[in-house]
């Protein structure tokens, strides 16, 4: 990849403004989509891995931007490619009753609309509220329950909170029992619901600093300084640190990605694959209430929100501490205009305490290592809560994605003093329910090399006998997960089960396949009943692992167009097949994440929680690949 991997020239470069408006004008002027054609997302239209594979061979490839059309106010799309050096559309494919990710557009409309509606405006007044600019109106993807107004529409389900000030936090004082129902393509108010009133929270719930005086004043100044600069460099969107070589993109569906991740051979200087490609491919938060208020209530942040539309602008000294490089990332606005979002990424290093360390007993002599690691990150805020997600690679080859969770929770009005089920009392009046954040990585491995197997790893102990006299036995257990019905995986922390991603064709010098493995965290699955709508919706999230063979069309683990989306899309779809895993390239799915039982202290707003995994190398090095680190220059 070093010789074409020339600023504005690689199929891994993101998105410009100029394809989004080649793309786009392709498609209003092929006069056959309406004015006032939406446009849901925009991107490029990657390359595969045979395509990827014939330009590292020096094949020219051409550049292809992904559009998902909205012609008109029904639940149907168009998929359009566009190829950019001469504007032709090479696909066009109608899509019916499917949903983008919810249009902010719709949100609006279904905003407008339920303040103009005399059923609402009577359900406020019931509560005394009736300046409804102190309302806001949270418009949520309404899920999927067979009821006939879903049919044909774009739906929203409509949350109501009151703020009496702008500044206030909308979450302490939901205006419980009122739910509405908007067909938000068409502006058109379906369903007012009140379930009875409950008297607002009576506390604001301020996170500001001018309402939490006074402030802490013992900290001392702490800057982190590079005087030199940083070690990290980037050409485009090529970074390269330390052995490190990848490529950061960002897409507006999932957020971060990463390209061609890999390591540099110091010696020798050849890039050995890890990664061909990996990102959040999806993520859930089904809600445990069965309140018919809250009951409906779930979200899929990457195919119903948007990681990359939700992005963050960051700032530096607030999200980034040091001497940071940012990335801008383009992205379009669902009229079809290209716009920047600057700062979308943050890279920077950063000490992580030791790498290595021993002290000789004999001699004294002390040889220690300090840790540095590459983060590279970017921050969504989807609706109430806002996610982090830091990818970290590290000296010794190691990868950590680590997702961190803050923001706002969800709320649920109680009355002062009272209880609630399958929730928390977090404030007077107010209470948040129990919930799970499920994420799915989707991790396109290339260990050393296109074709990788998946091998289960755990451990037990032996029983005393003949060949185990003192019963100090530890055996280790590997299996190969050979088909996709094989590989769908729970964690087991008491046999520290984990996955290796083995390249069958490499050895290192021991004889020993090349591997990483994936080592996971936090690892909650899906506790909805699986004939639920949620549990047939986010049928990803019941297993920790998932591995398919690779195909470039199956990228998200709820399918493309899970708003609602009756279920059954994606990973179990694709997995029916039971394709075989042997031999061949493959994908690895990680679902991680947090059952989120709310406390006290979350409120208002919740300290970061963090989950997430590690992939560490294992015999893909013959040796610690960090002895070539020199010794610290500040050690004393
Ligand atoms: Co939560």
């Amino acid at each position: 990849m070093t010789d074409t991997a020339t600023r504005g020239a690689h199929p891994h470069d993101p998105l410009n403004a100029d394809e989004v408006r080649t793309a786009v004008t392709a498609v209003t002027g092929s006069g056959r989509v309406p004015d006032g054609t939406l446009f849901a997302t925009i991107a490029v239209d990657e390359p595969d891995r045979t395509q990827m594979a014939a330009f590292a061979a020096g094949a020219p490839l051409e550049r292809r931007i992904r559009l998902v059309v909205l012609p008109g106010p029904e639940a149907a799309v168009i998929e359009v490619v566009v190829r950019v050096s001469d504007s032709a559309i090479i696909e066009w494919i109608p899509r019916d009753d499917v949903r983008p990710a919810l249009l902010y557009d719709d949100a609006y409309r279904s905003i407008l609309a339920l303040k103009e509606d005399p059923d609402w405006q009577a359900a406020m007044s019931r509560r005394g509220i009736t300046d409804y600019d102190k309302v806001q109106i949270d418009p949520w993807p309404t899920g999927s329950f067979g009821r006939d107004m879903e049919d044909g529409r774009r739906i929203t389900r409509c949350l109501s909170y009151y703020r009496e000030d702008p500044s206030d936090n909308g979450y302490a004082r939901p205006v419980e029992g009122v739910l509405a129902t908007v067909d938000a393509a068409r502006g058109i108010v379906l369903e007012v619901t009140d379930f009875g009133v409950v008297p607002l929270a009576p506390e604001p719930g301020s996170y500001l600093p001018e309402h939490n005086e006074p402030l802490r004043q013992s900290l001392q100044t702490l800057d982190i300084i590079q005087p030199d600069g940083s070690s990290l460099s980037v050409d485009g969107n090529l970074l390269t640190w330390q052995q490190w070589t990848m490529r950061v993109d960002m897409n507006a569906l999932e957020g971060l990605v990463l390209h061609d991740v890999g390591w540099v051979d110091a010696p020798s200087g050849a890039t050995r694959t890890i990664l061909h490609r990996a990102a959040i491919s999806e993520m859930v938060v089904p809600y445990g209430d069965p309140d018919p208020m809250h009951n409906w209530k779930n979200a899929f942040d990457v195919g119903e929100w948007g990681l990359g539309r939700m992005a963050n602008s960051l700032k530096l000294g607030c999200d980034c501490l040091g001497e940071i490089t940012y990335l801008d990332a383009v992205f379009a606005s669902e009229h079809g205009k290209p716009y920047v979002l600057e700062h979308a990424v943050c890279i920077h290093e950063e000490d992580y305490g030791i790498l290595w360390k021993h002290t000789d007993m004999n001699t004294g002599r002390t040889e220690v290592r300090r840790s540095r690691r590459l983060v590279v990150s970017s921050i969504a805020t989807v609706g109430n809560y806002d996610y982090g997600f830091f990818w970290y690679f590290y000296q010794d080859g190691t990868v950590q994605l680590e997702a961190k969770l803050t923001g706002i929770m969800s709320t649920k009005g109680i009355p002062v003093g009272g209880t609630t089920s399958h929730g928390t009392v977090i404030a007077p009046g107010l209470a948040a329910p129990i919930h799970q954040h499920l994420f799915c990585a989707r991790l396109d491995p290339a260990i050393d090399g296109p074709i990788n197997e998946v091998y289960e790893v755990s451990f037990t102990g032996e029983p005393t006998g003949p060949d185990n006299l003192m019963g100090n036995a530890i055996s280790r257990r590997v299996t190969r997960l050979e088909s996709e019905a094989a590989a769908k995986r729970q964690v087991d922390a008491a046999s520290s089960r984990h996955w290796r991603l083995v390249n069958p064709e490499r050895t290192n010098a021991l004889n020993q396949p090349v591997a990483f493995k994936l080592v996971p965290g936090s690892t909650p699955t899906l506790l909805a009943d699986p004939d639920s709508s949620i549990g047939r919706r986010a049928a990803f999230a019941r297993h920790n692992l998932w591995v398919t063979p690779y195909h470039p069309d199956e990228r998200r683990a709820a399918g493309d167009y899970p708003n609602q989306h009756v279920g059954g899309s994606g990973l179990p779809k694709w997995t029916a097949a039971d394709r075989s895993l042997i031999g061949t390239e493959i994908v690895v799915w990680h679902t991680f994440g947090v059952t989120h039982s709310p406390r006290p202290e979350d409120w208002p707003i919740m300290p970061v929680e963090y989950c997430g995994f590690h992939l560490i190398a294992a015999g893909f090095f013959d040796r610690n690949p960090a002895l070539d680190l020199p010794p610290p220059s500040h050690c004393h």
